[in-house]
């Protein structure tokens, strides 16, 4: 007895699960305990005579290529690190593409036009990103395997998923804060070249302007100016080609992301209190020597700018190929500021020395020089006090007091 129930429990269920969907399979009809999606599915992938294969490329006529329309939408700029140069960005990716294995007659099915299956039960294209900075090449692929597919009665499969990319982007820093960055992120199949296969960028729809980018899309520190796509062939030597000295064709689709900086920040924290400094620095000159704080007031004033310069490079890729106008501009108040404290010193020596005050020999030189251009010269002293400053009068005494 026991024997029987067991044989029945190990054959039965084998039996319900392979039956309907042979009958459904034949028929398009409702078996027992099965539904439309199962005789759908049945009749797509478990065909006897031509089972689908899902590393097959679906290409049905000889001599015809296989086109894939590559879209991408950028739903938000994370960050652009401008030391490291690396792009994040949240995207939505998404390639349509058809296969001819998978259509159907929607009449036949309950009038299913479209359904969604997960990616990796059909053939899906190996797409890469040349700019990854994931580290792990299948990067592009995995966003993809992970995702599902949706396979429309015609055969168009839409394919698509949200991801975060890490990208290179090449930063011009000689605008710096006023610069505009752009950055490639560039999608080309990993093994295919254009001998039976093409990436093209999605034809829009006529009339529609090409948009890729979500208003919002814009963070705290870069504005998003636009997100055009182009796409091209490209020779490549990847490999075998490279010994070989061959190249091959590759379609790529580029999706160029077209930044501006939002520059109030480094306005309003950075230029505006230099600025600042700098106009402070001119008040070193009205103020009397007596006093003996200029050349701290000076110096004070050059020690701040050189903490800005700090966090000006702080900020900047280390690159050697171009100076940012903001560093150009702290370099040029910094030198400005490095003479006014020379010229407080001279003035401390004039003023303080009063009559004892005496050139060093080699500027008693150079003054004499103007002797042979035809400066009249007769006393050394006088000569180079009238030249250096206007306030050259000795003080006296009582008016240090
Ligand atoms: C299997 O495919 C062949 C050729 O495409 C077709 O004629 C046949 O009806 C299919 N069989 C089933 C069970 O759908
Ligand atoms: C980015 O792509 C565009 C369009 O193909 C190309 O003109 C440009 O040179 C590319 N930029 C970089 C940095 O590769």
């Amino acid at each position: 007895m026991h024997l029987v129930r067991l044989v029945l429990l190990l054959v039965l269920p084998s039996c319900i699960s392979v039956f309907p969907s042979v009958v459904a399979s034949s028929s398009g009809q409702l078996g027992p305990k099965n539904t439309i999606y199962d005789g759908l599915l049945a009749y797509l992938f478990e065909n006897e005579t031509t089972p689908y294969k899902a590393n097959a490329m679906p290409i049905c006529e000889l001599g015809k290529k296989l086109k894939i329309q590559q879209d991408m939408l950028l739903i938000q700029l994370f960050d652009l690190d401008e030391p490291t140069q690396m792009l994040t960005v949240d995207v939505w990716v998404e390639s349509t593409w058809k296969d001819c294995r998978l259509t159907w007659d929607p009449k036949r099915f309950n009038n299913i036009d479209n359904f969604v299956i997960k990616a990796e039960e059909i053939w899906y294209p190996d797409l890469i990103f040349y700019e990854s900075l994931h580290g792990n090449f299948e990067e592009g692929m995995f966003i993809y395997g992970e995702s599902k597919a949706r396979i429309f009665s015609d055969g168009s499969i839409q394919l698509g998923a949200q991801a975060v990319f890490k990208s290179f982007c090449r930063i011009n820093i000689a605008q710096f804060p006023y610069d505009r960055q752009r950055c490639n992120i560039t999608f080309s199949s990993w093994t295919k070249d254009t001998s039976n296969f093409l990436l093209v960028k999605k034809e829009e729809a006529p009339g529609k302007k090409e948009d890729h980018a979500f208003v919002s899309a814009s963070n705290g520190e870069w504005m998003v100016e636009g997100f055009p796509s182009f796409d091209r062939v490209a020779d490549r030597k990847v490999g075998l080609d490279e010994a070989s000295g061959r190249s091959r064709q590759y379609s790529e689709v580029a999706f160029q992301l077209r930044l501006k900086r939002k520059y109030m920040f480094q306005q309003v924290y950075m230029l505006f209190p230099c600025m600042l400094l700098t106009w402070l620095t001119l008040f070193v000159f009205i103020m009397p020597t007596e006093c003996g704080e200029k050349i701290a007031y000076v110096t004070t004033i050059l020690l701040s700018l050189m903490v800005f310069l700090l966090m000006v490079s702080d900020n900047i890729p280390r690159s050697g190929d171009a100076v940012p106008v903001l560093g150009i501009y702290f370099c040029i108040a910094i030198a400005l500021v490095s003479l006014a404290n020379i010229k407080t010193i001279i003035s401390y020596n004039i003023s303080l020395k009063g009559k004892d005050f005496c050139m060093p020999a080699c500027f008693i030189k150079i003054l004499e020089s103007g002797k042979y251009v035809g400066l009249p010269l007769t006393h050394h002293n006088e000569a180079a006090v009238k030249v250096i400053s206007f306030a050259m009068k000795p003080r006296r005494p009582d008016r240090i007091r």
